[in-house]
């Protein structure tokens, strides 16, 4: 699917670039960079035809939103920017038999979408986010354990910044150990379905996700079943038996969260890992200085590393009438994309937006998402996570290094699939 860098023709204005190309995000991290530096110069935003995939047709396109400014305003707005109509995770509106399983709150407008994120929000009860910090803490601890164990090195990503997350994500859903490796790999089908490491024939990829959705769902409606009238101390109880002021989830509303949850949970938090130890070991000064004040400092180190590493690299809306927008025209029925890594190199917010500076005040980054009803629900757990890792990481191995990174082939999660580290 990929082309070898000598045969890609160099970036060298806005007419070169074409977001819609697979090819584009297989080129290096500067060429990256580079396109997003033209398109976020120009006047509006660039106008794209819609992906080619093998499982719907082609929409009407998309208004690349790459600019701090119309990302928030787009976000602020969700009567005029929707995230029904098709889903927000994807730029090519999602086929009906998808919905089923990819179709949770964050595919949602209000009211639906707030009444799901009401029943939701109550289930993380301060007990459960109070439980979920000292697991937390447990978790990482056994993780750097492990890595000291093997005495020089490993996998960080496999071996470190993916078993945090998938631990804690699993643990709140009352899911076995036994069951993380299926989790884990459901999980890379679901957001890795373009790289061939996890989907190998692109024919195969809508079966491979659909599968993946189903066996989830079996999953989640097993635990469901024996936790019904029984519960235990776990989310899923909390979501089977949870009857708020009348409202309950039905049982797909069930199944598409989960999988919502542990995708999100999974997928995000350790490329933020990943790409923090990368960034500390190509930025040695600012390591340094972390290192002076582990705990004070984590606060500022880890949102700029969000800002950087941006896990989520778009959200999608459509437009519902037309709306002029920062002076531009958006018309009923088209799309934007909004690209949140380039939002968090916008020029005209960050200074010198390239650097790692883990001081960077303020820090208005919207590596969660823009202002607005769908801002990331695990915001604060995902903070928790990467503090904690980083916090263990740096008092117990300060020497650790990343070699280099295995990137994921993906326009919409900028993952690392694996990188060496060594200590
Ligand atoms: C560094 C880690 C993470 C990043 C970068 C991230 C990014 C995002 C972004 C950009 C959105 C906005 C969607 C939109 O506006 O359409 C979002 C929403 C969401 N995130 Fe996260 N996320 C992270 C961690 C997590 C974790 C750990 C969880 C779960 C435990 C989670 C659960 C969700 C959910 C459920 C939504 C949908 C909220 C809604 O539609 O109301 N995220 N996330």
């Amino acid at each position: 699917m990929t082309t070898s860098p000598v045969e890609r023709a160099p970036i060298s204005s806005a007419a070169d670039i074409n977001l819609s190309d697979w090819d584009f995000w297989g080129r290096p991290m500067g060429e990256r960079e580079h396109a997003f530096r033209l398109l976020r110069e120009l006047d509006m935003p660039a106008f794209f035809a819609e992906p080619e995939v093998s499982f719907a047709p082609p929409g009407v396109g998309y208004h690349a939103l790459v600019r701090h400014a119309d990302i928030l305003e787009a976000s602020r707005n969700p009567d005029v920017f929707c995230s029904g109509a098709g889903g927000a995770t994807n730029i090519v509106d999602m086929p009906a038999e998808f919905i089923e399983y990819f179709g949770s709150m964050i595919s949602m407008d209000d009211p639906r979408h707030a009444r799901l994120r009401r029943i939701v929000s109550r289930a993380f009860t301060p007990k459960m986010i109070k439980q979920f910090e000292a697991d937390v803490e447990t978790a990482a601890g056994q993780i750097v354990d492990d890595l000291i164990a093997t005495g020089s090195g490993c996998d960080f990503v496999t071996e470190v910044a993916a078993r945090l997350p998938l631990k804690i994500i699993c643990d709140m859903m009352g899911i076995p150990e036994s069951d993380y490796r299926f989790v884990f790999d459901r999980s890379n089908v679901i957001l890795g379905a373009s790289d061939p490491e996890y989907v190998s024939d692109p024919a195969a990829i809508a079966t491979s996700l659909l599968t993946a959705g189903m066996e989830l769902q079996q999953l989640v409606q097993d635990l469901a079943a024996h936790r019904l009238g029984t519960p235990t101390d776990d989310l899923i109880s909390a979501l089977v038996n949870a009857n708020i002021d009348g409202e309950q989830l039905t049982a797909q509303e069930l199944g598409s969260f989960f999988i919502l949850l542990v995708v999100a949970g999974n997928e995000t938090t350790r490329n933020a890992i990943s790409h923090g130890l990368r960034l500390l070991t190509d930025n040695l000064d600012q390591k340094a200085r972390w290192l002076e004040d582990v705990d004070g400092r984590a606060a500022g180190a880890v949102e700029e590393i969000v800002r950087l590493a941006a896990p989520v690299n778009y959200m999608r809306r459509k437009v519902t009438r037309d709306h002029v927008m920062n002076g531009n025209l958006y018309r009923t029925g088209e799309k934007v994309v909004m690209y949140y890594w380039s939002a968090n190199r916008d020029e005209r917010v960050f200074a010198e937006p390239d650097r790692f500076d883990i001081g960077r005040s303020p820090n208005p980054h919207v590596g969660f998402g823009g202002p607005g009803p769908h801002f990331c629900l695990g915001a604060h757990l995902a903070r928790r996570e990467i503090t904690v890792m980083f916090r263990e990481l740096l008092r117990r191995v300060p020497q650790i290094e990343a070699g280099p990174p295995e990137r994921l082939f993906s326009s919409f999660i900028n993952g690392i699939k694996h990188m060496d580290c060594t200590f």
